[in-house]
């Protein structure tokens, strides 16, 4: 299965800034081994992939509503991502979840939207410090799973440490592969056979230096990049890495 590299911009980026990264991304995306998304603020979706047409870069959103349409003030809809030309969302991010209190049942809702307009959903997982500390990681990590994903889920899973996302800090190799494969269980026991084929990004600091090594551990199917997505010489060099 091909890797996917994906990167999520955050609240980062007007529209120079977003052209002298998609530029270069247009360019370098070309014989890749790996799939590339960039996932800019909603703001300008439709500027990236009118950029982006034709090219090998998927363009997807941060988050949607559950609701096609209606009285949601400052919320966007699937559907508008999807007319705007994206094909991805990142849904169920942990600052998403820490700054809206977005519960597991409310990226369920939100990932059913998503697929039902013709999105695939990135549904991130991770626990937080304390949790890692108690000893809680999967416990965590697997109630999240449970809650957040849709029945007959066709997307993509992130799992990104809480602790790790840009902090400098990563996971060892050891724990990304450790985690991964209990999601990878997780996945086949939640959704049967169709759980064995769900990619399995990881996201927390990843960067050129250390890509190569996280990108080569078991189960591994790519990765979620925040900080480094923002320059495209960076986020090349970890899609090079795939
Ligand atoms: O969505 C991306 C992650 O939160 C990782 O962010 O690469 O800046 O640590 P980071």
């Amino acid at each position: 299965m091909r890797q996917l590299i994906a990167g999520n911009w955050k609240m980062n980026g007007l529209l120079d800034e977003a052209s002298a990264i998609v530029g270069p991304l247009r360019r370098g995306a070309d014989g890749l081994g790996c799939d590339l998304l960039v996932c800019p603020p909603a703001t300008m979706v439709m500027t990236v992939a009118h950029i982006l047409v034709g090219s090998a870069v998927a363009v997807g959103g941060q988050d949607c509503h559950a609701r096609p349409n209606g009285a949601h003030t400052g919320d966007v809809s699937a559907r508008m991502l999807r007319d705007a030309g994206a094909s991805w969302v990142i849904l169920g991010h942990s600052e998403r979840r820490a700054d809206h209190g977005e519960s597991d049942a409310a990226v369920r809702a939100k990932a059913a939207a998503a697929v039902a307009a013709g999105l695939t959903p990135i549904v991130c997982v991770g626990e937080t410090e304390a949790e890692r500390a108690a000893g809680r990681e999967t416990a965590v990590v697997g109630a999240q799973l449970a809650g957040s994903l849709p029945e007959g889920f066709a997307g993509v899973v992130a799992y990104e440490p809480v602790w790790a996302i840009g902090t400098g800090r990563t996971a060892t190799e050891a724990d990304v592969a450790a985690m991964h494969a209990f999601i990878r269980d997780e996945l086949v026991r939640l959704l049967g056979a169709a759980g064995a084929g769900v990619r399995i990004l990881y996201g927390g600091s990843v960067k050129p230096s250390n890509a190569a090594a996280l990108l080569a551990v078991p189960e591994v199917g790519g990765a979620l990049v925040g900080g480094a997505s923002l320059n495209a010489a960076d986020f090349l060099a970890i899609a090079q890495a795939a």
